[in-house]
């Protein structure tokens, strides 16, 4: 098996970012165990006191699985969920369940890229559909209305996007829905963002919408606890959840148990923490928003949900790469470059999730 390298992980080691400050995260500024007990009024003491250090079952934690139906998806049940290591191995289980060499897959690009290559390296031909900023990063239909067909295995898709921060509504959803149904297609959607909808506006979930969809989440985007690796799959189809547990049980076999039992705690704060989370974006938000009237140097279509935007560089002559780059030297802030997200539209992952970012921001559109 090949692995693609992960374009992300290799501007991180190879720019030297050790102790620049990062201005590219997708997930909001991540929790302190004081700030989350302040916030939710949970006691997390006697969870870590009492939770057996174990292993798991493969499937997952059963009071977490519990807690995602009744916060999360109403119409499952507890069988209709596994648990995963982060939302990257839920990719990797979704790709290597359900793809064989040759199936064709498509998406869309600006992407988060495991998206694209997991599925490649999985075997399969994947189609790269472009989001254009000139659009406002909106589906185009007319190419993706010819690039599903009956032969295509999987449509990807993960709104609200990243790195754009665009989204779609709830007809569009149903449209995609009906897309895949027409051609027997599965629908995997990347709903890690959920909960980070700057309107409130929540799609609903695809996996109780459509036999062959599948939802993924996760604690570390809308949540704002990258360090719990506690991420989920949710799909009526009782055949992949146990194609996913079969190449689970090969690689991390459980999730953490200190994990989940944090995670049984939170779920049903969930829209405390979302609310923490998008007053922290909207302020970010309006901060972006004054930087880029009127500014010759950069554009961007605004984020209208997650915790970022994507801000094309103005300058053709001037690469993304080499703005980050440069951004990175000369006052020691982290952008992510557009390449990482597998287009060719110049521009860098902005974060709108970093609290006390003023100075920054100042820094970035004044450089
Ligand atoms: C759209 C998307 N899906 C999945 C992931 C993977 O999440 P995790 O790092 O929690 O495994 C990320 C991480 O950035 C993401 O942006």
């Amino acid at each position: 098996m090949k692995f693609t390298p992960f374009k992300m992980a290799f501007y991180g080691q190879d720019w030297n970012t050790t102790g620049a400050i990062n201005m590219h995260s997708s997930n909001p500024e991540p929790f302190s165990w004081q700030e989350l007990q302040t916030l939710t009024e949970l006691e997390f003491q006697q969870v870590l006191r009492d939770v057996s250090l174990g292993y798991e079952s493969t499937q997952g934690h059963l009071g977490v699985r519990q807690a995602l139906c009744s916060s999360y998806y109403p119409s499952l049940d507890v069988g209709n969920i596994a648990l995963t290591s982060g939302a990257q191995e839920g990719i990797f289980l979704i790709a290597n369940s359900l793809i064989e060499a040759g199936d064709e897959v498509v998406t869309f690009t600006p992407c988060f890229q495991p998206l694209v290559s997991v599925f490649a390296d999985a075997g399969a031909q994947v189609k790269q559909l472009a989001l254009d900023a000139a659009d406002n990063w909106s589906i185009p239909w007319d190419k993706l209305l010819q690039a599903v067909t009956v032969k295509t295995k999987l449509l990807v898709i993960n709104f609200p996007h990243n790195p754009t921060g665009a989204t779609i509504s709830d007809s569009e959803l149903n449209r995609l829905i009906e897309l895949c149904r027409e051609n027997d297609c599965w629908l995997f959607s990347d709903e890690v963002f959920r909960g980070l909808e700057h309107d409130n506006t929540r799609l609903p979930a695809v996996a109780e919408h459509y036999y062959k969809g599948i939802s993924m989440g996760v604690m570390s985007k809308s949540m704002a606890l990258p360090g719990i690796r506690l991420g989920w799959l949710a799909t009526k189809n009782p055949q992949l959840i146990q194609q996913c547990l079969n190449v689970k049980s090969q690689i991390s076999i459980c999730q953490s148990s200190l994990d989940a039992a944090v995670t049984e705690k939170l779920l049903p704060a969930s829209h405390l923490i979302w609310q923490r989370n998008n007053e922290i974006i909207h302020r970010n938000k309006a901060l972006v928003s004054k930087w880029l009237t009127n500014n010759e140097g950069f554009h961007a279509v605004m984020s209208k949900a997650s915790a970022t935007l994507f801000v094309q560089c103005k300058e053709a002559s001037e690469s993304a790469e080499t703005f980050c780059h440069n951004l990175l030297k000369d006052k020691g802030i982290f952008t992510m470059p557009s390449p990482a997200f597998l287009t060719d539209q110049q521009g860098f992952r902005l974060t709108l999730g970093k609290r006390n970012a003023d100075s920054l921001y100042e820094a970035i559109f004044t450089i």
